[in-house]
């Protein structure tokens, strides 16, 4: 197993609104190891983003660790150096908000290479360059972001997290927001990247399938927990937690095999609870078709069934 590089340990956020207190991630711990993917999958409002915000520090945590190549990072952004900054960058879902509207390109790009004094040689050929990696033509430097289509705005916010030459990117929903094609195309450009950079990427999504061939782990969040996590092909072969059944027999399948495996469809009931509202015991109980009576007491444990294979169920040796 190649090194850890980023280490989350029973990170807590919380925040606390009007309506009460939100318990957005509550004991989430995970890893990444150096040049793989982990793929982080949940349906919206399960706490992905907030997860991410915190271990780039936009976010302080309510509790928990956060340890970045050994070290201690569980303080906001204000408070790291430039040297963790560099190392730990994000691309967030939205590039028409991310990128400042008043800004040329070039401006865009130029700035983490100023902050970080990156630039050897000359800055605009920098700039160039990094358009280049991206497949976007020079000119490109002196238009505005609304000037660009949503995939070229994406491929932007990609270069700029690739300026400070990062070890660690976390990718918020990164192609959510796109066409199909655009989608293929950046993540065929991130997976390039991954290997020439060994770069290690925390992939968040809510599309289970898209991990299938980007992820070298998929862990599936649910109301602010992780509730499973596994080797991307034993995820797919041997799912075991009743909410990632749920997830996979909704995907589509490209092969007859897959077919063979797909757990038979599950229909959930009722909706994700809020997270202001956390019902006690597992918080899948309330959906779960398969819940026994300790289930709506008691929150289960993580319980490692093989190598890497974590699951957070009661009914683990009973399904
Ligand atoms: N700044 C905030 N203040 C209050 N509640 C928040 C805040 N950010 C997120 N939440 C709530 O926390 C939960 C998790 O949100 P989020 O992390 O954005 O989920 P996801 O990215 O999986 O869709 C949601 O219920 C959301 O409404
Ligand atoms: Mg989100």
């Amino acid at each position: 197993m190649p090194e850890e590089i980023l280490r989350v340990e029973e990170l807590q956020k919380f925040f606390v609104t009007v309506q009460g207190t939100v318990r957005a991630v509550d004991r989430v711990s995970f890893t990444v190891h150096a040049g793989e993917t982990l793929g982080l999958v949940g349906e919206s409002g399960s706490g992905k983003s907030t997860v991410a915000y915190t271990v780039v520090g936009l976010y302080a945590p309510t509790s928990g660790r956060i340890y970045f190549e050994g070290s201690d990072i569980s303080r906001p952004v204000a408070k790291r150096s430039k040297a963790l900054k560099r190392a730990i960058q994000i691309v967030f879902q939205d590039p028409g908000t991310s990128l400042n509207p008043r800004r040329t390109i070039q401006q865009i790009l130029e700035l983490p290479l100023k902050v970080h004094r990156l630039t050897v040689g000359d800055r605009k050929a920098e700039v160039v360059e990094l358009l280049r990696r991206v497949e976007l033509p020079p000119e490109y430097m002196y238009k505005s972001p609304h000037m660009l289509g949503g995939g070229e705005r994406q491929m932007v916010a990609i270069a700029r997290a690739l300026a400070t030459k990062p070890k660690l990117i976390i990718l918020d929903e990164p192609t959510s927001a796109l066409d199909v094609s655009i989608q293929a195309k950046i993540i065929n450009m991130l997976i390039k990247f991954q290997e020439e950079m060994n770069l290690s990427y925390l992939f968040i999504t809510h599309d289970l399938s898209l991990m299938r061939n980007v992820a070298t782990r998929v862990a599936i969040m649910y109301l602010g927990k992780i509730c499973e996590v596994a080797p991307t092909a034993e995820f797919f072969q041997n799912p075991l937690h009743p909410y990632t059944k749920m997830l996979l027999s909704s995907i589509p399948v490209v092969l007859e095999e897959e077919e063979a495996l797909k757990p038979t469809k599950i229909i959930s009931e009722g909706e994700i609870p809020s997270p202001v509202n956390v019902p006690p015991g597992c918080g899948f109980h309330t959906r779960c078709p398969v819940r026994e009576e300790i289930c709506s007491r008691v929150d289960p444990e993580a319980v490692e069934v093989s190598d890497g294979h974590l699951v957070r169920c009661h009914l683990l040796n009973r399904q």
